[in-house]
């Protein structure tokens, strides 16, 4: 089954857009090999994620970044299964949160 999962959160005082161009890169490759596609929004400092693939994958990985020190205050804004994904890669944008919600792959 798939999900697609998103969450917002906010960066850690002591990190900075650097770490999170970081995450980026490490994450493609883990990402493509679990089948995990998606978007990670930064602006202001504030972070949303979309994380869409086969379930159980999306979770734990959801699991991993919720403890991550790196952000708090992770707030899931939506859990639904879907029926074909909306983001065929993985990557990361600089757009304000908002247009996030209205963008199909294309970032
Ligand atoms: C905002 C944010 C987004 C993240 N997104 C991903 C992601 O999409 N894929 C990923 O593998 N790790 C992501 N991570 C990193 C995970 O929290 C974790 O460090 C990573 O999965 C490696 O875990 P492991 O060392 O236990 O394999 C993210 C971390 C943060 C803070």
């Amino acid at each position: 089954m798939l999900i697609r999962l998103t969450y917002a959160s906010q960066i850690a005082a002591d990190r900075d857009r650097s770490d999170i161009e970081a995450i980026v890169e490490q994450s493609r490759p883990a990402n493509q090999r679990r089948g995990i596609t998606g978007v990670l929004a930064f602006h202001d400092g504030r972070i949303m994620q979309i994380l869409e693939g086969p379930e159980r994958e999306v979770l734990a990985l959801y699991e991993r970044i919720r403890m991550d020190d790196r952000h708090h205050g992770v707030v899931e804004l939506q859990r639904e299964t879907i029926d074909v994904v909306q983001f065929e890669r993985w990557g990361m944008t600089s757009r304000p949160l908002a247009d996030v919600l209205l963008m199909v792959d294309g970032y």
